[in-house]
């Protein structure tokens, strides 16, 4: 029913003379904060979406997200790369030749129509509906063209009296399925106006959706909803996404939809992928510091730390052993500076030991299910975050001993923040 989304070497420059040149050759390193005006937004971007994936696209404010949905929609020209619809090449396709749905942040719904004449907008509109329950016999045009007539004209009359289309039979079918999904039945017959923002959000998502499109876009749909209605409408969506088997991009910045809706994430900042992986994946074994940063909350911490082979991590405050799966990854940085990362729930109260650190609490937040610590190190300039258990009782100024969880711990090389891996 979907198909596969394939892009490759995707560049965006919003300036009217295009990339330059050296950029596109040498991939010159510009930093997003000193980025002129005429640099590309998106930079070599290639990922792979499957037939049927739901793809979560992530990154910080700016980076890129809505520009890159807005290319694959056709909304925004393409600086240069190519983008694979199935095995359509659809570069140079206008949007509606596309077959893509897509769905903003803020909703638009025909404030005129009924919930089910705002889902069945689109349906009634398509010159030859996709979907499955389409019969041969909708495709001969002046009778299918009376019979949509006929059953525009007595849409309004008591039912006895409608005529009803095969089109507009297998239009209902498709709306009354949609609004089940969506749990929206019971609104069938109300004006956008007499809704709710998360329902009228759930009508705008049925009515991309019931178009059945082979590919679906959604740039951060729920961030006008609060946190119950985000997190129902979230469910729904990843049920309906199943259901339909549409491949999905779905972008966010938020590191929770991330996690919880993704088959696989993408990571993106300053213009670029990071990573792409399924969710767990990013949280255990992120591909460069930014990412280790980016995913997970409170963020991973990071130190500083000289290495010495086989084994040995030091820092003014404390001595580590690593466990010795490390030692073949870390052998030439035997002598040099490692960045070590380790994530606030892999730093857990001790006892005055060399392997472990004394800090100082700084912050407390009980959060009722876990109480979050910002605690400073000696000659660190900035704070550690740690979670510690609820009951734990821990006081603001107090002095404590925090051990590391050795197998836990992340490497990146110092310079470019790229991970180190065990294996
Ligand atoms: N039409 C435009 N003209 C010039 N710059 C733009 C335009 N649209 C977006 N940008 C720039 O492109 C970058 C990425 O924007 P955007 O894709 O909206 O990021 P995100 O959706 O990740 O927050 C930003 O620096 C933004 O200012
Ligand atoms: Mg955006």
């Amino acid at each position: 029913m979907g198909s596969s989304v394939v892009l490759e070497n995707i560049y965006k420059s919003f300036s009217s003379q295009g990339v330059v040149t050296a950029e596109l050759t040498e991939e010159a390193e510009v930093d997003s904060t000193t980025r002129s005006p005429g640099s590309p937004v998106l930079r070599r971007i290639n990922v792979t979406v499957q037939d049927g994936e739901f793809m979560v696209l992530v990154g910080p404010s700016g980076c890129g997200k809505s520009t890159l949905l807005r290319v694959i929609a056709g909304l925004e020209e393409l600086t240069a790369g190519n983008i694979w619809v199935g095995d359509r090449l659809v570069n140079d396709l206008p949007p509606k030749a596309r077959d893509i749905a897509m769905v903003f942040q803020s909703y638009a719904l025909y404030p005129h129509l009924t919930v089910y004449d705002n889902i069945a907008f689109g349906l009634r509109r398509a010159p030859e509906p996709r979907s499955p329950e389409a019969t041969p016999a909708l495709k001969s045009g002046i009778q299918e063209r009376a019979a949509d007539l006929l059953a525009a004209l007595t849409r309004k009359l008591p039912k006895r009296w409608r005529y009803s289309s095969a089109r507009e039979t297998a239009v209902d079918e498709r709306v009354r399925t949609v609004a089940q999904l969506l749990q929206i039945e019971t609104l069938l017959h109300r004006l956008p106006k007499q809704l709710s923002g998360g329902q009228k959000q759930r009508v705008a998502l049925g009515r991309a959706m019931a178009r059945n499109p082979q590919v679906f876009l959604m740039d951060e749909p729920l961030s006008n909803l609060d946190a119950k209605l985000r997190a129902e409408t979230r469910s729904q969506i990843v049920k309906l996404q199943r259901q339909l088997g549409i491949t999905t991009i779905y972008v966010t910045h938020d590191q929770v939809e991330a996690m919880t809706m993704g088959d696989r994430i993408a990571v993106m900042n300053g213009g670029r992928i990071q990573q792409v992986a399924p969710p767990l994946e990013l949280y255990n074994r992120p591909a460069n510091r930014f990412v280790a940063e980016f995913i997970g909350s409170p963020p991973m911490n990071f130190l500083t730390v000289e290495f010495k082979a086989p084994l040995l991590v030091t820092h003014p405050q404390f001595r580590l052993t690593l466990p010795e799966s490390w030692a073949k990854a870390l052998q030439s940085y035997d002598g040099r500076s490692l960045l070590l990362g380790i994530r606030p729930e892999h730093l857990s109260i001790g006892a005055p030991a060399p392997k472990n650190l004394r800090v100082q609490v700084e912050r407390v937040e009980a959060l009722g299910n876990e109480t979050d610590l910002t605690v400073s190190l000696e000659g660190e300039s900035s704070a550690l975050q740690v979670r510690v258990a609820p009951d734990l009782p821990v006081k603001l100024g107090e002095e404590l001993w925090l051990s590391i969880a050795p197998d836990k711990v992340h490497c990146f090389d110092l310079e470019t923040g790229i991970a180190l891996f065990v294996d």
